[in-house]
């Protein structure tokens, strides 16, 4: 008998992790290494929102909480929500957890059963799948293609909806593609799951904020109020304010799926950190002036990646609308030898042999469920993504 869950079996490491684990020993090996695969904005948090939790622990804010968070934050995220997203939440519709990792996960935990199936859009962020299998669930991807900008059609989802779909998982701007719904797009996706009441819909707006250009962002039950009722939307500060370690995410969503998250909380982590809370509730109800800055960097780094990467000869890279990533095909470089005598047989050995070679660590694109591709975290300065698309370049110039 296995002494390790059966469950476990079916679930992998997070390849993330695993590129910036190998990144990280060939650093410490002395090589100079750029890691391009994390997942994290790469400036601190606002001075504002750090004051705000030494001020909790001075305060004492330093115990137990209500299992899904304080009521000063609950208010301040239901604000959020109709500031910017035009969505009414009241505070007994908010679930906080430690991340917005934690939130979708307790939410699966919360309403899936042996056989239930939940749609996944590829390339997806890698924890969908797996927290899908951890919770029992079928994950059911419906692959969306480069042509339509790594976005799935109404055609794709109703396909891929059956008897037994219970949630689409639903991701714009997306990790890894920096893909974003327009206003219409979502409106077709809405009108295939209206005529499917028995499926809900998760959406993961971690990267609202982070839009560029034009676009402009929007939430599904925003632009189908008619959803409301089977919609649980998800958000966080990691991304936007730059608070990853802090882990608080947060959603809104029907009284009883929330109580029910409430439940698997309460027995699992009891409650997100104190002092994170109080720092959230800066987040959201201090200043905003600092998320216009974040993206007009952002998009000057999209810019200067897309352009460095086009010029790499075997490499096609779309325009993102948002996020810090982008998600280039490989396509051309299939087949092809490496300088160092390398098949370049996947998006894998394209990774494996770009690091090895070049010091570029990127994540290959087998492990978002979409090949051959490969994404790049562009959340680095100018100077280290000149140098490290530089070396892609010549990288690809070396394929023979
Ligand atoms: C699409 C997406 N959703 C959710 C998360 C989780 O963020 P956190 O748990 O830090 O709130 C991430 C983090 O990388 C992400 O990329």
């Amino acid at each position: 008998m296995s002494f390790l869950s059966a469950t476990l079996n079916r679930v992998k490491p997070s390849p993330t992790i695993a590129m910036s684990t190998k990144a990280g020993e060939l650093k410490a090996a002395g090589q100079d290494v750029i890691s391009l695969s994390a997942g994290e904005p790469d400036f601190d948090t606002p001075q504002n929102i750090k004051d705000a939790a030494v001020a909790a622990i001075a305060a004492g804010k330093t115990k137990y909480t209500a299992p899904d968070g304080i009521i000063e934050l609950k208010e301040a995220i239901c604000a959020k929500f109709k500031r910017d997203n035009d969505l009414a939440y009241t505070p007994a519709q908010i679930s906080v957890g430690t991340g917005g990792k934690q939130i979708l996960y307790n939410a699966l935990m919360a309403t899936l059963n042996e056989g239930d199936e939940v749609v996944i859009p590829a390339p997806y962020w890698v924890s969908y799948p797996d927290m899908v299998l951890l919770a029992g669930g079928t994950p059911v991807v419906a692959e969306a293609s480069i042509q339509t900008g790594f976005k799935l059609t109404p055609d794709q989802l109703e396909a891929a909806i059956t008897d037994k779909t219970k949630w689409l998982i639903f991701n714009s701007p997306s990790n890894p593609t920096g893909a974003g719904y327009s206003w219409e797009e979502l409106k077709a996706l809405t009108d295939v799951l209206m005529r499917h009441p028995h499926v809900w819909i998760m959406s993961d707006d971690m990267y609202e904020h982070l839009t560029f250009g034009d676009f402009e962002f929007c939430s599904p039950a925003q632009v189908e109020p008619a959803l409301y009722d089977r919609t649980l939307t998800v958000n966080g500060v990691s991304k936007a304010y730059a608070m990853t370690g802090w882990r608080i995410g947060y959603a809104g969503g029907p009284t009883e799926l929330i109580s029910a998250m409430r439940k698997v909380q309460s027995q699992s982590t009891s409650n997100p950190c104190s002092i994170s809370q109080w720092a959230a509730v800066e987040a959201l109800n201090g200043t905003q002036d600092y998320i216009e800055d974040n993206k007009a960097l952002f998009q000057r780094r999209r810019d200067l990646v897309v352009g460095l990467l086009n010029d790499a000869q075997g490499i096609a890279c779309p325009t993102p609308d948002g996020a810090f990533y982008v998600y280039p095909s490989i396509a051309d470089c299939i087949g092809k030898t490496s300088a160092q005598g390398t098949k370049i047989t996947d998006d894998e050995a394209f990774a494996t042999a770009l690091l090895e070679e070049t010091g570029i660590a990127v994540v290959f694109g087998a492990a978002f469920g979409m090949s051959p591709n490969f994404r790049i975290s562009y959340a680095t300065s100018d100077a280290e993504l000149t140098d490290a698309c530089t070396r892609i370049q010549q990288f690809c110039a070396g394929l023979t």
